[in-house]
């Protein structure tokens, strides 16, 4: 299967990562939040406590939601894992490129009738492996080759992108077409505290990497005014792209 052509990326570019132990904080800070100029993400922890009625909720207060519980299972159950999600509304999906190229296609297949096909991304090597664990679970190249390859195997199996690092973005760029969609966590304004995340890049300078969308969770959660900063990442992206179409009209020229 090739890969399916995507939208180009449209809408708020930021995807505020609800990552709160329980329903309602993450509901607390949604109702804060507009969703006409960010989006919101689900992971495993909220997931597993709020389950699907709270992803119900989200979407019925009008945000894009991003599901982010990286299916990895063999292509009959993670099919029916994505009709699940598709069936819920959800904006985004993802799965995991290691579970190989059937399985990916089988998530392809199950999403591709939905009314509205979720987004359907692939995780490639998870960004908190460094080269000595990769070497354990027998992936001999570098991160980074093993990165392209699984982006591109993702690609042919009818992924409309993947999540990466927003130092991968340029080399992903480089590797595939431009309407592949680059989602990217390990962002960081100028003088947020990194947290655990070890590489990390500023909303401005991901966007003009090329990045697609911004997951960013800590800070804008862990601040004492959540509302000022998504602002703030928000006036600093639509700055980055105004930049990024003026370089790209340049470019074309
Ligand atoms: O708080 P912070 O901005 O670091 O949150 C980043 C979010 O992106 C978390 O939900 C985390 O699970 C997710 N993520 C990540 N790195 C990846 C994939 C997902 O940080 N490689």
């Amino acid at each position: 299967m090739s890969g399916v052509t995507v939208q180009q990326a449209t809408g708020p570019r930021v995807i505020v990562a609800l990552d709160y132990p329980d329903a309602a904080s993450a509901l607390a800070l949604a109702d804060r939040l507009d969703p006409s100029r960010c989006r919101v993400k689900v992971g495993k922890e909220l997931f597993t406590r709020g389950g699907p009625a709270l992803v119900e909720q989200l979407i019925g207060k009008g945000f894009d939601l991003f599901l982010d519980l990286k299916y990895h299972d063999i292509p009959n159950t993670v099919a029916g894992a994505c009709r699940a999600a598709a069936d819920l509304g959800v904006w985004m999906v993802n799965v995991h490129a290691l579970g190989g190229r059937r399985m990916m296609e089988a998530a392809r297949e199950a999403v591709a009738h939905a009314e509205r096909p979720p987004i359907l991304l692939a995780v490639t090597i998870l960004t908190s492996l460094g080269e000595g664990d990769l070497r354990e679970i027998g992936l001999e190249d570098s991160a980074g080759d093993s990165v392209v390859r699984l982006a591109r195997l993702a690609h042919r199996s009818g992924m409309d992108g993947v999540v990466c690092s927003p130092r991968e973005v340029r080399l992903l760029r480089r590797n595939l077409n431009q309407a592949f969609c680059l989602v990217t966590p390990g962002i960081r304004p100028v003088g947020a505290g990194a947290d655990d995340q070890v590489r990390v890049m500023t909303p401005g300078d991901a966007i003009l990497s090329g990045s697609d969308y911004l997951v960013i969770g800590r800070p804008v959660t862990a601040v004492a005014d959540p509302l000022a900063a998504l602002d703030a990442i928000t006036a600093e992206v639509d700055q980055a792209l105004v930049r990024r179409h003026g370089d790209d009209a340049a470019a074309s020229e």
